[in-house]
């Protein structure tokens, strides 16, 4: 089955822009994405959009779908009714650099002051060994695709940009959760996360957890037993008697 379908996309740059009505083909079996090239293809040549595998796999198609932070070559048209106005636009959170592409190097900075993993001094590569149960715990972990949705949903960066300094955000506070959970790393990730990455910002909405098209749970699994490990660092009045007394 075929239908015109009515879409409204976000055309404009990092000075300002507009919503501009657009009447595009569709077909059976298409995603938003199918539509999005139909319209560069016949309307719009110079519609900027970012995609690469158009499989759900490199991360690089996210924008915001009717309001909801989404992968275009992962929607599926047949969520919506051939009646509906179906509303195109960047991710909120970054900075547009045109039309439906924004400029996600906030995403890269906070990668960079994760500290990498950091194994014990006395072990050479080739001597790591770890249980099959901690390397399936982080697999989890490792699906992540880096399409920034999570980052593009959570409220203490999305309508707050004076909290991007302190705040690295659902992905990478995950990053740091894979890391303290990993048997052999040996970084204080706990007193990291809470003082450099900003776990405290985050009060558990869990909004990530539902933008992830990889489905992680990245509250869940994650975020919150990060929490825990940081409440009985510096809240366990037995932790704190021991750590006080070891720093003198
Ligand atoms: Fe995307 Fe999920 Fe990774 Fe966040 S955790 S960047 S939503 S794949
Ligand atoms: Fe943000 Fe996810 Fe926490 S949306 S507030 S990082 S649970
Ligand atoms: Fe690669 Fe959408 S084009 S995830």
């Amino acid at each position: 089955m075929s239908y015109t379908g009515r879409f409204r996309v976000w055309r404009g740059s990092s000075v300002g822009g507009e919503l501009v009505d657009f009447d595009v083909e569709v077909n059976e079996g298409e995603v938003v994405l199918d539509v999005i090239h139909r319209l560069q293809a016949t309307q719009a040549p110079d519609l900027a959009v970012r995609w690469n595998c158009k499989a759900g796999k490199c991360g690089s198609c996210s924008a915001e779908i009717n309001g909801r932070p989404r992968l275009l070559c992962m929607t599926r048209m047949s969520l919506f009714a051939p009646d509906d106005v179906v509303t195109v636009t960047p991710m909120r959170t970054f900075p547009v650099i045109r039309d439906l592409v924004t400029d996600v190097s906030y995403n890269y900075e906070k990668a960079r002051e994760i500290l990498s993993f950091t194994p014990p001094i006395d072990l050479a590569p080739g001597e790591y060994r770890m249980s099959q149960a901690d390397v399936q715990r982080s697999q989890e972990f490792r699906k992540c695709i880096e399409c920034f949705l999570c980052q593009d949903t959570c409220h203490v960066v999305r309508d707050h940009e004076e909290n991007k300094r302190a705040f690295a955000g659902p992905r990478f506070l995950m990053r740091v959760a894979e890391l303290e959970m990993h048997p052999l790393d040996v970084s204080d990730r706990v007193s990291a996360a809470q003082d450099e990455h900003g776990l405290g910002r985050c009060n558990i909405t869990k909004c990530c957890t539902e933008v992830c098209p990889e489905g992680i749970k990245i509250t869940d699994n994650a975020l919150i037993p990060m929490k825990e490990r940081v409440a009985g660092q510096r809240y366990d009045p037995l932790v704190w008697l021991g750590r006080t007394i070891r720093r003198r």
